[in-house]
């Protein structure tokens, strides 16, 4: 038989590792003929645009590139499947794709929603008695998935993240007068990558003074009551928000989101550093900064994490073996055996748990005043940022593999 992959959602540093996971294992099984690649996620399958991955992978050292290459080889897409009981026309489009290529079976490497398209995907196939496997492989800096210890490309985003409030600590800390940083980090409706900049605490940095993540009610007065008490013990104070924090819009002039909604019913978030920033100058009046750290956050793989990308690749390499063995509909995922030394098993569940549901950031571990996180999380942070990749480089700079200019 021959397989098909694909990649879906919102990019990240470690997707492509899932991709090269998946093409490695596969080519390694005598069962296993071609593996193809659906351009532009579900969306390749629907209009049949896929490509055979050994025309374009055609050496170790474009593996290397690949895995070292942020965001998606094959594109991407949002596309929301209808339900199969009001409009099956789609699927068969892609049952159409899936069997004219012989394709046994299809691994879908996305976040909540992705997984959304593997289960109704796989109820599909049941009902008609299909036989091609339906395997979902996580991903997302959001880590907002549930039953997995954590998502790749979650960690790559961490360490950017984390590193990066760093670099902006030294640089605001220059002058001696007051001012106010607020630095804005995707996430969606979860905090969990806010909250990864904690893990600057191991090394002794106090910075960021001030997290609030969207799991918490957000108080616009509180906000500026937390900043004035912060300016009492640092004159250069650094804030990180999460880009899912909604303060009242009648609180910081209107609302100042865009109203674009993606198919999945999501929100574009963008622009609560800005609002806020407006705030403190007007209530505290002091030199103040918004940064919004927007795609950075997700494909800066000059600064990835190494664990975070072997990991991907791993987890990609498992979802072959799983298709194998004969199941379908599930999705992999990763249990933390223990953190000293630490330790992960990789898994598998019912994607149908998995599908459209959140993984929100524990509220047990925020910190009382709402401002702050616990150690739990710099515990649980820190293994996963761990590791440097080896970049190949060329005139100083990342080389990267760009699938179209192969073609
Ligand atoms: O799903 C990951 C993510 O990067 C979120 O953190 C963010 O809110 C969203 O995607 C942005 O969506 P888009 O890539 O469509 O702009």
């Amino acid at each position: 038989m021959n397989i098909a992959v694909a990649q879906s959602g919102g990019p990240t540093c470690a997707i492509n590792a899932s991709l090269m996971g998946v093409f490695r294992h596969a080519v390694k099984y005598d069962e296993i003929k071609t593996v193809y690649g659906s351009v532009n996620g579900i969306e390749g399958l629907i209009k049949d645009h896929i490509v055979d991955l050994k025309n374009i992978i055609k050496t170790d050292e474009d593996v290397e590139l690949i895995r070292q290459t942020p965001s998606t080889l094959l594109g991407s897409c949002r596309y929301k499947l209808p339900d199969f009981e009001k409009d099956e026309s789609v699927y068969k489009s892609i049952t159409h794709t899936l069997k004219r290529h012989n394709i046994g079976a299809f691994f879908y490497i996305g976040g909540n929603d992705s997984m959304d398209t593997v289960d109704k995907l796989h109820r599909y196939f049941t009902k008609e008695n299909i036989d091609i496997k339906v395997i979902g492989i996580p991903k997302t800096i959001d880590n907002d998935l549930p039953y997995t210890d954590h998502t790749p490309g979650f960690g790559s985003a961490a360490k950017y993240v984390a590193t990066t409030i760093q670099e902006i600590t030294r640089d605001s800390s220059v002058y001696s007068i007051p001012s106010v940083t607020i630095v804005e980090i995707m996430g969606r409706d979860t905090g969990w990558l806010t909250a990864a900049t904690a893990v600057l605490r191991a090394n002794g940095e106090v910075s960021p003074h001030l997290i609030y993540l969207p799991e918490n009610k957000f108080s616009v007065r509180r906000f500026i009551d937390d900043v004035r008490e912060a300016q009492n013990k640092h004159y250069a104070v650094i804030v990180a928000v999460s880009e899912g924090v909604s303060p009242d819009p009648e609180e910081v002039g209107g609302d100042f989101q865009s109203g674009y909604v993606d198919n999945f019913g999501h929100k574009y978030l963008a622009g609560v550093a800005k609002a806020l920033s407006k705030i403190v100058a007007k209530e505290i009046g002091c030199k103040v900064r918004a940064i919004e750290l927007n795609v950075m956050q997700r494909c800066s793989s000059h600064i990835s994490s190494k664990r975070d990308i072997t990991e991907a690749e791993r987890i990609g390499g498992a979802a072959v073996k799983v298709a194998l063995d004969g199941y379908s509909g599930v999705t992999m995922v990763f249990k933390r055996v223990s953190n000293h030394p630490y330790i992960i098993r990789i898994e598998h569940v019912e994607t149908s748990l998995v599908a459209n549901k959140v993984k929100y950031f524990p509220l047990e571990w925020i910190n009382e005043n709402g401002h702050d996180v616990t150690q739990d999380a710099i515990d649980y942070c820190l293994p996963l940022i761990q590791g440097e990749q080896n970049l190949q480089v060329r005139n100083g700079l990342p080389i990267q593999f760009v699938l179209k200019e192969r073609l």
